[in-house]
């Protein structure tokens, strides 16, 4: 039988427009089992131009350029939410009341406050609802989180994050608008802390479980830059750099850091996590592999070991190619795809729902407020 459309209607195409766009077209060769198919039916940008190039590349059947009307057309089955973090709300808000399915980026919102009134209007709607936070899908992450389950690491006694750029470093960078939203406060919610360190804090709860409390330090090294939107020099309201320490509930020490101003790093996104029986490490710069230390081996060969995770009996890989052959970035959005359509036919959540996303959103609100007042906050 032949699998049943799925009419996606994606607002934003720029960076997670094509990473998206890319895996809804791709799902379904990999996974011929799926019962539904993605199929791009509109995109939707404010300037109509660039949107219909855009459609004509990847094969969007149409363009909007309101997402109010995407919402409105009774084609569309699910809202993929592409666009900076100040639109995610309204959208999301928008998209549930018209009972469509909702696919949104990280962070899930600017703040909890946000977040909390998306949670209530998916679930007040009863639509399935999922957040981009797509590192799971990483086989070698999904590895570690399956070494974690299995119980082979013993209790945890730290977890150690960073996630490291270096491209806000110039002071001629303005802020604001497009390709520089990210360092508008208005725009963004935050800075490093809900850009990056959000992945790294999802990553986290999910192998780790819940963060109880945190301590936390943020700066902005350029204090004031042109807007672009207004033209005129302003007050930069994001952090450029964060670093806070954590307690797990599970008792756990954890240490996370992120920077715009690590010279010489593009997105070094690595994790640690010592246990009493083994040790894991993994560095998106080498995403395909997972370092694993066991202290059970015989002493002669002990040491960590790097394990190239291409084995098709390893998380997603029977999937892809042969066995020693690698795969990239990309492939742990078709991952999530993937475990989103298999979700709607089996009726197990496909995880990050946005309830669980708000969880790493009061993390990120909590590191904030301790930046600001210098006291251990709880999550
Ligand atoms: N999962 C990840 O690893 C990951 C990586 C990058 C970005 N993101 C998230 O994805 C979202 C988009 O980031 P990006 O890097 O793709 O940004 P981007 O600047 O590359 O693209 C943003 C797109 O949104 C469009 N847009 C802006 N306002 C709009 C509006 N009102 N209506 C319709 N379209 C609008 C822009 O025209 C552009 O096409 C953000 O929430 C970001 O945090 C997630």
């Amino acid at each position: 039988m032949s699998a049943q459309p799925l009419n996606i209607g994606m607002i934003g195409y720029g960076f997670m427009g094509k990473a998206h766009s890319n895996a809804y077209a791709k799902v379904n060769h990999f996974f011929p089992e799926l019962k539904q198919k993605p199929v791009l039916k509109a995109v939707c940008a404010r300037n109509r131009d660039r949107a219909e190039t855009f459609a004509e590349t990847w094969g969007y059947e149409s363009v909007e350029t309101d997402w109010r009307q995407l919402i409105e057309r009774s084609d569309i089955d699910a809202i993929d939410i592409c666009s900076p973090n100040n639109t995610h709300r309204e959208i999301a808000l928008a998209a549930a009341e018209k009972g469509k399915m909702i696919l949104c980026e990280k962070p899930l919102a600017r703040n909890v406050a946000e977040g909390e009134e998306m949670v209530h209007a998916v679930e007040e709607a009863g639509v399935p609802n999922m957040v981009w936070y797509n590192y799971r899908r990483v086989p070698a992450v999904t590895l570690a989180k399956q070494l974690i389950d299995e119980g082979r690491l013993g209790k945890i006694f730290h977890y150690r994050a960073v996630f490291l750029q270096d491209w806000t470093i110039s002071a001629d960078l303005p802020q604001g608008g497009e390709a520089l939203w990210r360092l508008d406060i208005d725009a963004a919610g935050s800075g490093v802390t809900g850009d990056l360190l959000a992945h790294c804090i999802d990553t986290a709860i999910w192998l780790n479980g819940s963060l109880d409390s945190v301590t936390a330090m943020t700066e902005t090294f350029i204090k004031e830059r042109k807007h672009n939107l207004t033209g005129k020099v302003e007050k930069v309201g994001i952090d450029d750099a964060c670093a806070f320490l954590a307690r797990f509930r599970n008792g756990s020490l954890a240490t996370f850091e992120s920077t715009r101003y690590a010279r010489g790093h593009k997105a070094l996104y690595t994790f640690e996590i010592n246990g009493e029986h083994a040790s894991i490490k993994w560095d998106l710069h080498d995403l395909h592999r997972l370092e694993y230390f066991d202290h059970s081996d015989d002493s002669a060969v002990r040491g960590w070991r790097s394990i190239h995770v291409t084995d098709s009996d390893l998380p997603y890989m029977k999937r892809w190619w042969v066995p020693g052959l690698q795969i990239g970035y990309e492939h742990s959005f078709v991952h999530q795809v993937a475990d989103f359509l298999a979700s709607l036919e089996t009726g197990e959540v496909a995880g990050p729902t946005f309830k669980d996303a708000l969880e790493t959103q009061m993390v990120c609100e909590a590191v904030l407020n301790s930046a600001t007042t210098g006291q251990w906050t709880k999550v």
